[in-house]
């Protein structure tokens, strides 16, 4: 098996409930923070951490992910035709900007069913999963961050962050015990999937970037229902963990949650403050609020 991590799956099957009306019709992956649909950000954050084959599971409706990956022949012509240089680039730049390939995850059963529907594309080789819905801002990529432990610790990496309070229900949590060696890094015993604040192992919450083995797949394929009656990623790697060594990975960087609309505000006005185009003019207009 190479150990070299060459490919990222991207589960975006979901029916983003959270986000209706909007997304009745248009995928919640292509809801726009600031300019750029939400998948956007987690390719390019693949790409940069030196991905080389992005494998997006994706289900009925959500055809215009395919679209925004691709060439538009129409666009592309009319903008070099009125001579438009700088969106002519933008519009290459993003059907050029990696290879992707779609499967289809046919029926909602979870997260894990949606990640082991790319295990033929996978194959026998290390890869990274990128929930798209978590949007990570970081000066390092995540991604590369969590590739790094891998290559150097030889295991699954899980990105984590630590979660005060009641709200840690809605992730994930990590059992396991800090490494004496260096504090980011979690060697893990277990997990469980969205626990009661009571029955929580740590305050360590799962956020959406994994680097795992092959191996999982085929425990996913044994993973039963779990948490709200779905087939969980957390219950594939809890069995990893009984035969591999996996670390948790307090990733340097600030996670947004895109798919919550709250989140999604918080996104839109820290990245806009942080754009050269749009920042001063925009921090202007905040501080005219007069909040
Ligand atoms: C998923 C995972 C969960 C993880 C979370 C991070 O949950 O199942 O383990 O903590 O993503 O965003 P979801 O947000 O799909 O409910």
């Amino acid at each position: 098996m190479s150990k070299h991590v060459r490919k990222a799956v991207f589960p975006a099957g979901g029916l983003g409930t959270r986000f209706l009306p909007a997304t009745k019709v248009i995928p919640k992956e292509m809801l726009a923070l600031v300019d750029k649909p939400i998948i956007q950000y987690g390719v390019e954050e693949a790409v940069a951490s030196g991905i080389e084959h992005i494998i997006i599971v994706t289900g009925r409706g959500k055809g215009a992910m395919e679209d925004h990956f691709d060439i538009s022949y129409e666009l592309d012509a009319t903008l070099e035709r009125k001579h438009k240089d700088e969106l002519l680039a933008v519009s290459r730049g993003v059907s050029s900007m990696a290879r992707i390939s779609y499967v289809r995850q046919k029926e909602p059963l979870g997260l894990g069913h949606a990640v082991w529907c790319a295990k033929d594309l996978v194959g026998d080789e290390p890869f990274a999963v990128i929930l798209p819905d978590d949007v990570i801002d970081a000066e390092t990529p995540c991604l590369k961050q969590m590739i790094g432990v891998f290559e150097e610790r030889g295991g699954s990496v899980l990105a984590t962050m630590t979660i005060e309070g009641p709200g840690i229900s809605a992730y994930g949590v990590l059992a396991g015990e800090q490494d004496p060696d260096n504090w980011r890094i979690y060697n893990c015993t277990g997990m469980v999937e969205k626990p009661k604040f009571e029955d929580a192992p740590s305050k360590l919450a799962i956020i959406g970037r994994y680097v795992l083995t092959p191996r999982v797949f085929e425990l996913l394929e044994k993973t039963k229902p779990g948490a709200i009656g779905e087939i969980q990623l957390t219950d594939g790697i809890k069995a990893l963990v009984q035969e591999e060594k996996v670390f948790g990975y307090t990733f340097e960087g600030k996670r947004y949650d895109a798919g919550d609309k709250f989140g999604m505000l918080q996104a839109t006005v820290e990245f806009a403050l942080k754009r050269a185009d749009l920042g001063p003019k925009f921090r202007e207009y905040l501080k005219g609020l007069g909040l």
